[in-house]
């Protein structure tokens, strides 16, 4: 009752309480203006506001025009957390006017496979990656007086089952790959509130999960905001309660507020729980009311903003021949329906209704007027035309031009939210456009659009140029205009890895699991991290993109700060004619250690723009977690001795320069028990040579035995508990000399006392 006091909460019944605690309808919380408690909105989503106009119901289609950025697939390739704040910044101030007070996004789920249906709503297979981009976008977001939803959290990497898989991924896999985003965002820019996961995690929903949701989120991490369900994703109110989700969405008629009354008067619920629940809703809205006065929107800015965030997210992954930039004259055949008719953001909650869309033919034909723009459809996406003759008119015209830009990509069909795709292929009619294309034509570009990773094999070689565009927002037809004519140096980074086969991806054995299971069983090596361990060739690994310009990075060097910290600088110089951006990436290979350790890790990264022939000099800290794993045994971020190399690197599998790094570690001893091992016991730094002496110091004749013989047999014995070599000894240790040495083995565990 202690906290009932605060702002009249006192007056307010227990169904009243727990009322409050579940939403009014599909978008809105229940309000009680007598409490201090007004009703919230809260919308969707990561790149757009999708403010509905009908307040219950699922109406995906129908919301107030809004500005549509680039979807998360495609930020992430600028690996500009700048930008991304920047474009947070707008996207707060549109849910500001359009009335919402929380945006559901950003969505940091790791891209486990290419297969996830939702991966063009998330940001990258790097947690690092995702985790600063997504800061960024929360606290571009919230500077605007809104409060962001990160999610879902956490293990959502598939579509399939989602509702209620048990994603099974071990604690160190959890710790390093699976959570990191959630934590920095969480750490560094305190988002309003988390939304919960559908699935279960290690068999229990996210939603019930005490263990992600009250011991990980908010006693490590510090989380003092409001938990939110995802929609629908609470099975049981009264486990959820208990578990940490405090609100739940969309409301139930009631029907869950009643049991979480009941289980308050029968005793099985404390009230103070409800309470709980109740202050952080009450925080929560305190927090984003603070700023209620509307903003005015200058959607235009908003539609150029959408646009230059666009054009750094497009990565040049081939360019040969300069096929790019394009000559400002000559003849240029551009080929393909999404040329006039653009996809350019996914299906499902996150489907925002833009502004306005540009089209890549247009604003082709606007920055190049001095040439001869042509257009062939080439393909039909709702499959009604004949596909031969489309063909055959994209050929002809191709032949003519100097250049070929074929715009090619996914249909709406092809990837959505709610199901996950069974394979990477583009249709097949469109691999045959390029084919036949490429043959024709002079020069052939190929611009992708494509929330998902596609497999490019079978026409990657018959072309001259490929523009990875994912799904680039509203004005990624200009954006692609901008990249195809030189007027924007491409910069963007490939921010998951484009596997050869589906067959080489690393969860491939494991996806999407079966009778509601699914093993996250490649662990630790997800993305890149399996590629460049197990040293599978790719297409184009994590972080590549080519540019229209040239760096050169030199003087590379890493500075220790502490025991188990560094700087990184280098200086980066644009050699080229062009002005450009550069990516720094910072990867960290760790030595030798108790766990298995991928073959480097991205741990520091930062964009750089230079005009031609300018130098600057960047600075990357390394803080301790880019040294350490997590270690099971100990439960925590261990760091181990020995030698680190600091990598400098193109991408992920181009290294450019290496530095090391002499780190003395944690202090790994631990204490000796009678079930710790003959290796264990001979290994301790000061109780295997008392072990040895003691074992020594019989008389003479019984030390008859070689030393040799000795070390063969601790060899075979090795891995047998103390409890069972103590009997096996010809002559048996005294119990309180093995006691006498296990109590040494504590004494050693502080270091400063040993
Ligand atoms: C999605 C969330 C979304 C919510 C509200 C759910 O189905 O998983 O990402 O925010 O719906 O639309």
């Amino acid at each position: 009752m202690a906290t009932s006091h605060h702002h009249g909460a006192a007056e307010l019944s227990l169904d009243e309480k727990t009322a409050l605690l579940s939403g009014r309808d599909m978008w809105t919380t229940k309000p009680a203006e007598g409490a201090g408690i007004p009703a919230l909105v809260l919308s969707d989503g990561p790149h757009g506001v999708r403010r509905q106009r009908m307040d219950s119901g699922l109406g995906l289609y129908d919301s107030h025009p809004a500005t549509c950025f680039p979807p998360a697939v495609a930020l992430a390739s600028s690996w500009d957390p700048e930008l991304v704040g920047r474009v947070g910044e707008a996207l707060g101030r549109e849910a500001r006017a359009l009335g919402v007070d929380v945006l559901l996004g950003p969505g940091v789920n790791i891209k486990r496979s290419p297969l996830c249906g939702r991966n063009f709503e998330y940001l990258s297979e790097d947690p690092l990656l995702s985790g600063v981009l997504g800061a960024a976008h929360v606290a571009g977001v919230q500077s605007r007086g809104v409060g962001s939803s990160v999610k879902h959290f956490a293990a959502n990497n598939q579509e399939s089952d989602r509702m209620r898989v048990s994603a099974d991924v071990d604690e160190r896999t959890l710790r390093e790959i699976y959570l990191p985003a959630f934590e920095r965002i969480v750490t560094q820019a305190r988002p309003a509130t988390v939304m919960c996961a559908y699935n279960k995690v290690n068999g229990t929903y996210a939603a019930e999960n005490r263990w992600l949701l009250t011991q990980v989120l908010r006693e490590e991490w510090g989380f003092d905001g409001l938990v939110v369900s995802d929609w629908g994703a609470v099975n049981n109110r009264v486990a959820a309660l208990l578990a940490g989700t405090d609100l739940e969405m969309p409301g139930t008629h009631r029907r869950t507020d009643a049991e979480v009354a009941d289980a308050v008067r029968s005793g099985a619920l404390d009230e103070a729980v409800v309470d709980t629940a109740l202050a952080r809703l009450r925080g929560l809205a305190e927090r984003v009311r603070a700023q209620a006065d509307p903003v005015a929107v200058d959607f235009d800015a908003h539609h150029r903003l959408a646009r230059e965030a666009a054009a750094d997210c497009l990565v040049l992954l081939k360019n040969h021949h300069q096929a790019l930039p394009l000559a400002p004259n000559g003849r240029i055949a551009v080929i393909g329906e999404f040329a006039t008719n653009p996809r350019y953001q996914g299906g499902g909650s996150s489907h925002v209704n833009a502004t306005r869309v540009e089209s890549p033919l247009e604003e082709l034909r606007v920055l190049l007027p001095e040439a001869q723009v042509e257009f062939a459809q080439g393909y039909d996406t709702a499959g009604s035309a004949d596909a031969g003759v489309l063909r055959e008119e994209a050929v002809a015209l191709a032949g003519q031009a100097g250049t070929a830009v074929l715009v090619i990509g996914l249909r709406e069909a092809d990837e959505s939210e709610g199901f996950d795709r069974e394979h990477v292929q583009l249709p097949a009619d469109q691999v045959e456009l390029i084919r036949s294309v490429a043959q024709a034509a002079r020069r052939t570009v190929v611009v992708l659009l494509n929330g998902g990773v596609v497999s490019l094999e079978g026409w990657h070689d018959d072309v001259d140029a490929v523009v990875e565009a994912w799904l680039p927002g509203q004005a990624g037809g200009g954006a692609i205009a901008d990249v195809l004519t030189g007027r924007v140096d491409p910069s963007g980074r490939l921010p998951e890895t484009m596997p050869f086969r589906l067959a080489d991806t690393p969860s491939f054995l494991n996806f999407p699991g079966e009778q509601g299971h699914v093993r996250y069983g490649e662990g630790v090596m997800v993305g890149y991290r399996y590629y460049e361990t197990a040293d599978v060739a790719v297409r184009y690994p994590f972080g590549h993109g080519l540019s229209y310009t040239s760096f050169k990075q030199s003087g590379f060097q890493v500075t220790p700060t502490g025991p188990d910290t560094a700087t990184v600088s280098v200086t980066v110089t644009n050699t080229g004619e062009r002005s450009g951006k550069h990516v720094v990436q910072v990867y960290v290979a760790a030595p030798e250690r108790p766990v298995s350790s991928p073959a480097r890790e991205l741990r520091g990264f930062t964009k750089v723009a230079l005009a031609p022939g300018e130098t600057t000099t960047v600075e990357i800290d390394l803080d301790r977690r880019a040294f350490a794993y997590w270690d099971i045994t100990r439960g925590d971020w261990t760091v181990a001795a020995g030698q680190y190399r600091v990598q400098l690197a193109d991408n992920a599998h181009a290294v450019v320069a290496t530095a090391t790094l002499d780190l003395a570690g944690d202090h790994l001893v631990r204490p000796l028990t009678l079930d710790s091992t003959v290796s264990e016991w001979f290994g301790h730094p000061t109780v295997g040579p008392a072990l040895r002496a003691a074992m020594m110091s019989g008389p003479a004749e019984e030390q008859s035995g070689a030393a040799e013989e000795d070390a063969d047999a601790l060899v075979l014995l090795s891995s047998m508990a103390m409890r069972q070599f103590a009997g096996f000894l010809p002559r048996p240790m005294p119990d309180e000399a093995l006691e006498r040495l296990m109590r040494m083995s504590e004494a050693d565990l502080d270091p400063a006392a040993g």
